[in-house]
């Protein structure tokens, strides 16, 4: 059997973190810069799965981890959804650079290739949307009760304007979009900043509630002006959706200051993205500015600075 690979890229969420799990829109779109590659190999003559991450140095058979390791349920989610006994022995070799907790994708990436990479191997020819629904599986056993923002975008590879259990709506940027992703280098897990957010709902009902309504406007508003092409529109509201990840305890003084810093040098618009509690700010910039403002958010603390462009879809949507 010929060796698979499959590959899924980095995501960035716009507006509408948090209140999208509580079933209010947001937007989010791929970064092809960035990814993570599963390859599936046989291994004639053996009967273990064997698993390779070149990346953290990794290397075990999948019997010598445990049930709930994210290699174990995600090879679980797979038999279970394919209605096989048993998978064969085979090696799974996982690389990638997409950083680790930092609200760029990687768990869904990792969910995404590794559905795509084994399914194929074991010659199932899945339609996106089956790829997806595993996806979401193996993300809810990691994460507890994500919205499913993050794998849909990562298995479809274009902006999406998401609703939680609603079919995917896909956005076509009229302009290039080209986005700074400030890293603060403070790694943070999404299940604990999801349960921040419920606790602080539980202790302030109608506050948070509020919150999520004015993010949930903010990312309807903000689709047309991304179809329209209209930067300087879609930064201001990238702005008002940070201050209200801010009203919910999700920013860091790093983050504040990366926004900030963002704009005094000329950015249209700055945001935390993805959990918060650390991770990135993603910053919609003017592609002349963009080498100046990754100099200014290097000197001002950041960790690492990655720019990537959202193009317009060649043939529409
Ligand atoms: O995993 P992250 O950091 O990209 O955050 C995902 C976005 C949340 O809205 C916080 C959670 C979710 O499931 O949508």
């Amino acid at each position: 059997m010929p060796a698979i690979s499959a590959s899924a890229p980095g995501k960035t969420i716009l507006f509408g973190e948090h209140a999208v799990v509580y079933g209010f829109p947001a937007i989010a779109v791929p970064l092809p810069d960035i990814s993570l590659t599963v390859i599936v190999q046989a291994l004639p003559n053996q009967n273990s799965i064997h698993i390779v991450n070149t990346d953290l140095k990794e290397d075990f058979l999948i019997e010598e981890i445990e049930k709930q390791n994210p290699y174990n349920s995600a090879l679980e989610v797979i038999r279970k959804f394919l209605k096989i006994d048993h998978l064969p022995a085979m090696r799974i070799t996982l690389s990638s650079n997409i950083p680790l907790a930092s609200g760029l994708g990687s768990s869904a990436a990792f969910a995404v290739a590794i559905s795509k990479s084994v399914t194929s191997f074991l010659g199932f020819r899945l339609s996106l949307e089956d790829l997806n629904c595993i996806a979401y599986e193996i993300e809810k056993r990691q994460h507890g009760t994500p919205s499913g923002i993050d794998n849909t975008v990562i298995c479809y590879q274009k902006p999406v304007f998401f609703l939680k259990d609603q079919p995917v709506e896909f956005i076509n940027p009229s302009k290039p979009m080209t986005l700074i992703l400030a890293n603060s280098g403070i790694q943070s897990l999404t299940r604990e900043a999801v349960e921040q957010v419920r606790e602080k709902r539980d202790r302030e009902r109608d506050l948070v509630d509020d919150i999520f309504y004015r993010i949930g406007s903010i990312a309807n508003n903000a689709r047309p002006l991304i179809e329209d092409g209209d930067l300087e529109s879609i930064g201001k509201l990238m702005l008002e959706n940070h201050q209200l990840l801010k009203e919910l305890e999700l920013s860091l003084d790093i983050l504040d200051d990366l926004v900030e810093a963002s704009m005094k040098t000329g950015a249209y618009g700055a945001k935390l993205c993805g959990s918060g509690n650390g991770g990135n700010v993603v910053a919609l910039v003017p592609p002349e500015k963009s080498d100046m403002i990754k100099e200014v958010l290097i000197k001002k603390g950041a960790y690492s600075c990655l720019v990537s462009t959202v193009a317009p879809s060649k043939g529409g949507m």
